[in-house]
């Protein structure tokens, strides 16, 4: 089964209940939540006050992608926050496998998240401690970016780790993901997939969602 997360990104910050609720109608899977500290990345977005909101409004589970310095010092609060799924970034901590420790005893289902210069072979001594991996296909900052095209090369060798050692994880992908390469990244490995863009730049949501599944 293949999960589809919208990035509320993209979305009309101003009508964001009525945005999620296009997509919970139009069956998204989960909700992905791109939180940047403007120091990891240069722009910043949501804190946990947020996610909390959301997770009271929500229908479906949120699937938090902390792009933020230091996780260690915050994921935990997003977790409490009501976060379903929760990523930190391998390249922003040193101390991965313990925060992912961390992160489970809250309930969560925690991984990390690699950026397009890291390697997968840097997952080895962590995915039997992780739930999600997510691959970025574009330099994580902001939505409506190109596919990166190594990142195909690299959904099929976590998939192969994944398999091997920790079948139970999820792959996720992030990054221009769309009409055009939907199919691909899904014949390539991954069973969650973030989209932005691709489901809210057209002004109908819900729409623009369930024309992307009935692709799948
Ligand atoms: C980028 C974010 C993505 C982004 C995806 O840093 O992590 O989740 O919103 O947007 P699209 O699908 O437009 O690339
Ligand atoms: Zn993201």
């Amino acid at each position: 089964m293949i999960a589809l997360a919208p990035s509320l990104l993209s979305a009309d910050f101003a009508r964001i209940g009525e945005e999620i609720t296009a997509v919970e109608d139009a069956r998204a899977d989960y909700l992905h939540v791109d939180v940047m500290d403007g120091q990891f990345v240069p722009a910043i977005t949501w804190g946990p006050k947020i996610v909390r909101d959301l997770h009271r409004m929500a229908r479906i589970p949120l699937d938090c992608h902390l792009m933020i310095e230091e996780p260690e010092r915050s994921a935990r609060v997003f977790c409490e926050a009501g976060a379903s799924l929760v990523t930190f970034h391998l390249e922003a901590t040193t101390h991965a496998q313990g925060l992912l420790a961390d992160l489970h005893a809250t309930g969560a289902r925690a991984g990390v998240a690699i950026c397009p210069q890291t390697p997968v072979a840097m997952l080895e001594d962590v995915i039997d401690d992780c739930d999600i991996v997510l691959v970025m296909s574009v330099n994580p900052g902001r939505s409506g970016q190109r596919f990166i095209p190594r990142a195909m090369e690299k959904l099929r060798q976590a998939r192969e780790l994944i398999d091997r050692r920790n079948p139970a994880c999820l792959l996720e992908v992030d990054g221009g993901v769309g009409e055009s390469n939907l199919r691909d990244v899904v014949n390539a490995g991954a069973n969650v997939v973030v989209m932005g863009s691709a489901v809210f730049d057209g002004g109908d949501p819900g729409g623009a969602l369930r024309r992307l599944r009935a692709l799948l």
